[in-house]
């Protein structure tokens, strides 16, 4: 152990770590809420739910995450179809590059792995669109491995509950409890709950505790290193791509003259160009139709 280890460990006591998770599970066995892809193992299925989460709202996700599996039920039937049906069934999610990120994933899961969606964080994190949270994300909700993961809501759980006050909290100060709160290790205090949790639980459980706290609370991660404040969406560059590619899946084809009104500092015609550079529009004589 590092002389820091050994700091974090006078700092935050093996009790402290055991009261915390008592605390978060107990919320959670009394109040967790349920999502369809919570209580189930498809890997696929569990990839599509993490990707939409990624940056938008579970409420929105419930509805395109059961949309999406009818439509695209398994790898092949992803990495097989048209993509501009797949960026078709994404309009509501935002970021619309992550729909051709998992379209792409699921072909080279689809020709590299055989279809099966592969177990290593490193393999996970090769694939387009998935970054060390989601490639953790998959491996503990598909795989069940017990490994340390950060995303938004755990931030501001572990916050909430070692942090609080404290400016600039640091990824690799959380990262360090996460660690020493995961479940099923053999505990010295024993007859706790936590022996007899699984890892999908503990993570369930901590995600949820931190939805919470930010109903509850505010946004707590104010205090984190990395927390950045989003930028004016009005007018935005997102804003005029996410109206183009709106437009290209309602219409048969969408043109610069459809957008000369929009109020906006960037270049249109830029825009068109680079969504069809990045395969989201093909360009046909002055107009564009979806990839
Ligand atoms: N945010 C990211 N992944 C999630 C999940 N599995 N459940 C709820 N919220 C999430």
């Amino acid at each position: 152990m590092s002389v820091k280890d050994y700091e974090n460990r006078a700092r935050f006591s093996e009790k402290r770590i055991i009261r915390f998770q008592n605390k978060v599970l107990d919320f959670y066995r009394k109040r967790g809420r349920v999502f369809p892809w919570r209580n189930i193992r498809d890997p696929y299925a569990i990839l599509v739910s993490e990707v939409m989460l990624q940056q938008t709202q579970v409420d929105r996700v419930v509805p395109k995450y059961l949309e999406w599996l009818k439509r695209f039920p398994t790898v092949s039937s992803l990495a097989c179809a048209p993509k501009g049906e797949v960026i078709k069934a994404w309009q509501g999610l935002g970021y619309n590059r992550r729909a051709l990120h998992l379209k792409r994933a699921a072909e080279v899961i689809a020709t590299k792995y055989k279809g099966k969606v592969p177990r290593t964080l490193e393999e996970l994190q090769s694939l387009p669109g998935i970054g060390p949270y989601t490639s953790g994300a998959i491996a503990a909700f598909a795989f069940g491995m017990n490994l340390p993961f950060i995303e938004t809501n755990i931030r501001t759980v572990f916050i909430h509950f070692f942090f609080r006050g404290k400016k600039k909290v640091r990824d690799e100060e959380i990262l360090e409890l996460v660690v020493r709160a995961l479940p099923n290790k053999v505990r010295l205090l024993s007859r706790h709950k936590v022996e007899l949790c699984s890892v999908r639980e503990w993570y369930n459980a901590l995600m949820d505790c931190g939805a919470m706290l930010k109903r509850a609370v505010g946004n707590v991660n104010t205090c984190a290193a990395k927390y950045a404040k989003q930028s004016a969406f009005k007018g935005s560059r997102k804003e005029i791509r996410g109206a183009i590619l709106r437009r290209a899946t309602e219409k048969e084809k969408v043109t610069l003259a459809d957008f000369k009104e929009h109020q906006t500092k960037f270049s249109v015609p830029e825009i068109f160009s680079e969504l069809a550079s990045e395969g989201f529009l093909r360009k046909i004589g002055e107009d564009f139709t979806l990839a």
